[in-house]
């Protein structure tokens, strides 16, 4: 949608409050609290991340119909392989079985869809391929580009970003923000403007570090299955009653400083 417009980095470099009124031109969402949905429900973890589609299907659609621009989704992070086998076997069945299903509305609906991370070889090859097909398929939509964070940790993208830096051969007296950050995997993407954590828990989990450092955060309490449109709409509306100042003062701030 504005992709290309500006350059990633504008956010944190503009004007100040440069957000202020506006929907966010990044959300990026911590889907969390499958398992306690599934817990107060006697139900195994598997059924929380099982009803958790619904919330994707919406929020992407929500988000869309909102004018966001690009749209990032935690969906397993570097750390999750620390989760039982029979977890992570089922998560993985499950994102391919979304994928095929929901490829054709994606597409349908101009959504570029990228995933972020995908370096573990313990994916299994099915997936990979099925994800390879909806990255080809939807790659010149641009209503909305959705970034599904899978097999992903903020360190590790800056680790391979140090590492293809120093494989480049530039001179360390070269290295800007702007040039570490275009190693960055998908350097396109904007800063992250807005994100939300459901269920409360308030951490970042290693999700894309450097793209979030001057986000806004909104911690609702609903847990990521039970969350909705609606639910998402007053995260936007949270976002517009923020002031950004991006470590600056607001214009109308200005008049307190003469002697
Ligand atoms: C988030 O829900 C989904 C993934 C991390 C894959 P959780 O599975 O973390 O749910 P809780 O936090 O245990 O409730
Ligand atoms: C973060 O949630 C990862 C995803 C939402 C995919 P976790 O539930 O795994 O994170 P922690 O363990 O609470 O930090
Ligand atoms: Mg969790």
């Amino acid at each position: 949608m504005s992709e290309g417009r500006t350059s990633p980095h504008a956010a944190t470099r503009g004007t100040v409050a440069a957000g202020q009124g506006e929907v966010p031109r990044h959300v990026a969402c911590v889907m969390d609290g499958n398992g306690r949905w599934a817990a107060q429900r006697s139900l195994p973890r598997t059924a929380g991340h099982r009803a958790a589609e619904t919330t994707v299907i919406d929020v992407i659609e929500a988000a869309r119909s909102a004018g966001v621009g690009w749209l990032s989704l935690f969906a397993f992070s570097t750390e999750n392989w620390r989760r039982p086998d029979s977890e992570i076997a089922f998560l993985m069945c499950l994102v391919r079985r979304v994928i095929r299903k929901h490829a054709p509305l994606l597409h349908a609906r101009g959504i570029r869809c990228r995933f972020l991370g995908m370096t573990d070889p313990r994916i299994p090859p099915e997936l990979a391929g099925d994800i390879a097909d909806l990255m080809t398929l939807t790659a010149r939509n641009r209503q909305m580009t959705l970034t599904v964070a899978f097999d992903h940790g903020g360190r590790r993208d800056i680790v391979e970003a140090a590492r293809s830096l120093i494989r480049s051969g530039v001179l360390a007296e070269a290295v800007t923000e702007e040039t570490f950050a275009a190693h960055l995997p998908f350097s396109d993407t904007p800063d992250v403007d807005l994100v939300i954590r459901t269920s409360g828990e308030q951490r970042i989990s290693n999700f894309m570090l450097w793209q979030v450092a001057y986000a806004e955060w909104v911690f609702p309490q609903v847990l990521w299955p039970d969350f909705r449109a609606p639910d998402f709409l007053q995260c936007l509306e949270a976002y517009r009653r923020r002031e950004r100042r991006f470590g600056g003062v607001l214009p109308n701030q200005n008049g307190g400083t003469q002697a």
